[in-house]
């Protein structure tokens, strides 16, 4: 059976409540108040009063931004083109638009299930814990949360849940697999081969919106991620997203990205940006622009992170690239960093066998793309033993974002002599190398 358009369009503009890949609660679940008080707000002790609920504020915020751009988009998409369009702007339009926001606005934000059709989305401890404790139900009578936690690092978050209950248009994409419009099934069994989220009727809780925000607002969590690295390798979206006289601006800058255009690769150390492109000989070109320094150029792809102070510590067993993510992880275990946030780390040489590349956008095809056909449209620079700095950042939440699938890090490298940047393939790093991880911080 086919649908028109035109029926959705009105299907989707006379429904009271329209849905999204996002979520506006159903109209028989007991919708939220658009301004509801948090359900509970213990009195932190470190900060004013007035911090928390500012903390709370802008965390609620940044929710109702994500719910309304993903429901007028999807909407839009409905009615204008079907629910199998829809489905596919789901699938490439919701990455991107979540982490925009979230950079936006200084707030981690997303949205999750016990059943995810992206395994991206899956959130973050305290999300997961709270979906746990729910299990499978209907949405009634399960309320939002608001409150403020104090992490181990003394520094303390406000924290958002909100319920996402099944709607009516929400089983157009999300009922029994075997109800699904066909076009609808292909577009999902394409994008997401593991896909859980089918199977739901209406009134279900399918799942949360939530958001995290840093009270006082300098948590030492912060990431601005700026593009998606999904949106680089299946759209092709090489356009800027920040100019880098805009970071330069920030003090301790550090981050690893790439150019507009996938013009070569950009490193962010102690606020200096790195840029090496290839110089039209098969080479590379690298060149330095300081802290405050203004320049137009545009960044297509970066992870960000400010770092204020870094404590070093010295790696007892060496590692290869793929046992750095674990060194990282227990090291910042034991400096009580949490987990639950990406972590700005250094790692200072010498190292060995040090194999990295510079993106070559111009020698790319068109449209989608792999991680080795971008080593390939590369330069690559090896060196069989080097002094160098390793910058990256390391999360078990951003695959798709900015680390490949299965990976928890992103890397890049800056080399004095002979001078170059770029982003780490392979690398040994001897037992004696210096790790640098942020100096956990006690709150504003
Ligand atoms: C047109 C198809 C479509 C409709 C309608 C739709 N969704 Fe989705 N939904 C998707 C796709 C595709 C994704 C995966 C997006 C991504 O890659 O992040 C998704 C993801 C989600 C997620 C994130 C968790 C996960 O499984 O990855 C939630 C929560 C969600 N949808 C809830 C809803 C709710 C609630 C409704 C109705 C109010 C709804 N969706 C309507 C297609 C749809």
């Amino acid at each position: 059976m086919k649908t028109s358009h035109l029926l959705w369009r009105s299907l989707f503009t006379s429904a009271l409540l329209l849905s999204s890949c996002a979520h506006p609660p159903p109209p028989e679940s007991p919708p939220a108040p658009p301004h509801e008080a948090p359900s509970s707000e213990p009195e932190p002790e470190s900060a004013a009063p007035s911090a928390s609920q500012e903390a709370l504020r802008r965390a609620e915020a940044t929710a109702q931004e994500l719910a309304g751009t993903l429901k007028t988009n999807l909407v839009a998409a409905m009615s204008e083109q079907g629910p199998e369009a829809a489905a596919r702007y789901c699938s490439v339009g919701a990455q991107g638009l979540t982490a925009g926001i979230a950079d936006a606005r200084g707030v981690s934000v997303g949205r999750s299930s016990l059943r995810l059709r992206n395994p991206t989305n899956a959130g973050p401890a305290w999300v997961e814990a709270w979906l746990a404790q729910q299990g499978e139900r209907a949405a009634d009578g399960v309320e939002t949360v608001g409150r403020v936690d104090t992490l181990p690092d003394g520094s303390q978050v406000a924290r958002v849940i909100k319920p996402l209950a099944i709607g009516g248009p929400c089983v157009v994409c999300h009922g029994p697999a075997e109800s699904l419009a066909p076009g609808v099934r292909a577009v999902l069994l394409d994008r997401y081969p593991g896909d859980a989220a089918t199977g739901y009727s209406i009134g279900d809780l399918r799942g949360a919106l939530w958001a995290e925000a840093a009270v006082g607002g300098s948590a030492p969590t912060t990431l601005q991620m700026f593009g998606a690295l999904r949106a680089v390798m299946h759209q092709g979206d090489y356009g800027s997203k920040v100019s880098l006289g805009e970071l330069l601006a920030e003090p301790g800058g550090h981050g690893v990205g790439a150019l507009e255009g996938l013009a070569g690769e950009v490193t962010f150390d102690g606020g200096t940006a790195w840029l090496s492109t290839p110089d039209g000989s098969g080479a590379i070109a690298t060149t330095k622009l300081e802290p405050g320094a203004g320049s137009d150029r545009g960044v297509a792809l970066l992870a960000f992170h400010r770092v204020d102070a870094w404590t070093t510590r010295t790696l007892e067993e060496p590692a290869s690239l793929a046992e750095l993510g674990d060194r990282i992880r227990d090291a910042a275990t034991e400096a009580g960093l949490s987990l639950d946030h990406p972590i700005p780390f250094r790692v200072e040489g010498p190292f060995e066998q040090l194999k990295y590349h510079v993106i070559d956008g111009s020698k790319l095809p068109a449209g989608p793309s792999s991680h080795d056909a971008h080593k390939d449209a590369g330069i690559t620079v090896e060196h069989a033993a080097v002094e160098a700095t390793l910058i990256g950042l390391w999360s078990t939440e951003h695959a798709g974002i900015f680390t490949h699938m299965g990976d928890t890090t992103h890397v890049h490298v800056t080399v004095a002599e002979p001078l170059g940047s770029g982003h780490v393939d392979e690398v040994r790093v001897p037992t004696g190398a210096r790790l640098m991880l942020p100096t956990a911080s006690r709150g504003p």
